[in-house]
């Protein structure tokens, strides 16, 4: 008889945002003539950008001929795309990153849920807590996090570094040493960015300590703010010690459409010497045959001038409503932070609440829903997370509500 990845057995609970899904779903069955306004999982509302649109359709019409049909996409992702990013998104950055250090794919969770398949068993993680719960969940997946903890919620075996509003919700360096450092700045989910002072001080705890970071940039394209690095390869010697990850769910609205890449330098290396660039590329040529040839020349046209200009414009679109969550909470009395450098505004709960007493609370009695703080991990708990990712009208009124609470 088969037996299953006992790994999974330890997992705790479902999915967070499945749960949250769940609950939404019992109550609107249960107050069917309520209108629920959502402002929880960080999904796009505005429609894709003309400039995305039209590449899309003029793709679409390439695949009709059999002159510019596409079959397989090279599984690292076409050059005209691996070329855009590293121009737009690196070189004009300062950053020196070659296209085959770059590996598209079909989104950011991928990524960040795969990239640990590349490590040790043995080597122990460190993530900040709270935390954005793909990357233990599938290092849990993978046996790595030792013995899960009910009461406590941690997992024996992983560093957790605890990001509250005494530390203005940055990690600080572990005491003991990680081998591998999972960072996502700007944050999700507090919305708090580092300095770029701050984040060569890991760079360079990393090289030193001989561990490997692995840097969500998900939200880079949010930050307003200057000093805060757009890439962790503004960094003197991230080349040695970093992977980033990046998505154009954020930046472009891409969530339903999935495109994402990770950056693995030539130059890191495990302390045999083994290159993580071709482990990464042999990864990728095993288990995937690329993203879809439509949908990069989509990510494609976010490069260009005309597509720039549009997702500058969603952006500053959600941030707008940023201000106005951010605004309207601290009007009606709540503690906010986030929601200046990322499209995530982080408040306590009221009146000694557990996140999830105010998930139900809002829910019921607002019918707003949010992200329970604690849902990220135990320092997240008396937190409450609400996304800029709702239209502007949802967005006014669900402050409205909030506000008449
Ligand atoms: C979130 O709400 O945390 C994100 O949208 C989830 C994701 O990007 O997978």
């Amino acid at each position: 008889m088969f037996k299953i990845n006992e790994n999974y057995l330890k997992l705790p609970g479902s999915y967070l945002f499945s749960t949250i899904g769940k609950k939404v779903n019992a109550y609107k069955e249960a107050n069917p003539d309520k209108e629920i306004i959502s402002l929880g999982i960080g999904d796009v509302t505005q429609p894709l950008a003309p400039a995305i649109i039209d590449s899309l359709h003029k793709a679409v019409d390439e695949m009709a001929a059999r002159e510019t049909f596409h079959g397989y996409a090279p599984d690292l992702g076409y050059e005209f795309l691996r070329s855009a990013i590293a121009k737009n998104d690196y070189a004009a950055r300062g950053a020196d990153i070659a296209i085959d250090e770059i590996f598209v794919s079909d989104g950011a969770k991928c990524d960040s849920g795969n990239i640990q398949e590349i490590f040790s068993i043995n080597n122990k993680i460190a993530v900040c807590d709270p935390v954005y719960p793909v990357y233990v969940d599938t290092n849990a997946m993978a046996g790595r996090t030792g013995i899960y903890n009910k009461e406590t919620e941690l997992w024996s075996d992983v560093i957790y570094m605890p990001c509250k509003a005494e530390n203005g919700f940055a990690p600080e360096l572990p005491e003991e040493t990680p081998d591998i450092i999972y960072l996502c700045f700007p944050n999700n989910p507090t919305g708090a960015t580092i300095k770029k002072p701050q984040l060569q001080e890991w760079v360079d705890y990393a090289n030193k300590t001989g561990a490997v970071i692995i840097y969500d940039a998900a939200y880079e394209a949010y930050i307003s703010e200057e000093d805060v690095p757009h890439t962790i390869y503004e960094c003197e010697g991230a080349k040695t010690c970093a992977i980033e990850l990046n998505s154009f769910s954020k930046n472009a609205g891409f969530t339903g459409t999935r495109l994402g890449y990770a950056v693995v330098p030539k130059a890191l290396k495990d302390s045999d010497g083994n290159s993580l660039n071709a482990l990464w590329a042999r990864r990728h040529g095993t288990k995937f045959n690329g993203a879809p040839y439509i949908i990069q020349r989509a990510g494609e046209a976010v490069y260009s001038e005309e597509g720039k200009k549009q997702t500058k414009e969603q952006i500053a679109y959600y941030m707008n409503n940023a201000g106005i969550i951010k605004e309207g909470l601290k009007e009606a009395g709540f503690t906010v932070s986030g929601g200046v450098n990322a499209p995530y505004i982080w408040l306590t709960a009221p009146d000694g609440m557990t996140s999830w007493e105010f998930f139900d609370y809002l829910l019921a009695n607002a019918n707003v829903v949010g992200t329970p703080g604690s849902g990220f991990g135990p320092s997240g708990e008396g937190y409450f997370r609400l996304t800029a990712f709702g239209t502007y009208e949802n967005t006014i009124e669900a402050l409205k509500r909030i506000k008449e609470l």
